[in-house]
């Protein structure tokens, strides 16, 4: 279970690795007060090029880039990782697009303390290009998975799942835009609703309270 300390913000960094649109989503919730408790304190992206970075800018935000490229080993990355969570007091870690496997050692520091959003209904479709594996399978549903972050790829207690209807004519492109459209909506309310102390994660399942 989680416990964020009544009355103070859960400082929140957002990871990144490419457009950013879950970002984005994010910071208009924060915006428009749909965010709860949580305060967005930064955005660390592993690429340097990566699209989303202009909304540090944007929503004046504080921006870091830390690549798995500048470090020899990738315990050396997680260590500039793990200082500047510690640096910037962070609590809670989303992963938005974060394409980069973290390791059990970081996992198991920051335990019950990082989610991940997901483009299929998990356990279904796990790793990458979820959306075309959805396709090739032949589901007439499918959706986004906000999820707790566990040692295995996507496979951690499920916090939130929206799901969207997949039409004949779906193409690989318009079923991408419309879980991307669930994604921009679950992301933002299942970090509110950790902020406000309302997801207790018991084993693998998880309890909102409402
Ligand atoms: C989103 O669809 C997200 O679910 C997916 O990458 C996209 C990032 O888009 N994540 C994964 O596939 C993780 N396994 P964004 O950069 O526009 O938020």
């Amino acid at each position: 279970m989680m416990f964020f300390i009544q009355g103070e913000k859960m400082n929140t960094a957002v990871l990144i690795s490419g457009r950013g649109s879950n970002l984005q989503a994010i910071l208009y919730a924060e915006r428009e007060k749909r965010l709860g408790e949580a305060k967005i304190q930064l955005i660390i992206s592993n690429k340097k090029e990566a699209e989303g970075l202009k909304y540090s800018e944007i929503f004046n935000k504080k921006s870091v880039v830390i690549s798995r490229d500048s470090f020899i080993t990738k315990n050396e990355f997680e260590q500039k990782l793990i200082q500047t969570l510690r640096e910037n007091e962070i609590d809670l870690i989303v992963l938005a697009g974060f394409m980069q496997i973290l390791s059990t050692e970081f996992v198991n520091l920051y335990d019950g303390k990082i989610i991940n959003i997901h483009p299929s209904l998990l356990p279904s479709f796990p790793g990458l290009k979820a959306q075309e594996q959805a396709l090739d399978y032949g589901v007439k549903v499918s959706g986004c998975t906000v999820h707790f972050v566990n040692s295995e790829v996507d496979s951690g207690p499920i916090i939130l799942q929206e799901t969207i209807e997949i039409t004949e004519k779906e193409t690989e492109e318009s079923l991408s835009e419309k879980i991307l459209t669930k994604e921009h909506e679950a992301l933002p309310r299942a970090i509110s609703l950790i902020s406000q102390n309302k997801v207790i994660i018991s084993g693998r399942n998880v309890r909102i309270m409402i």
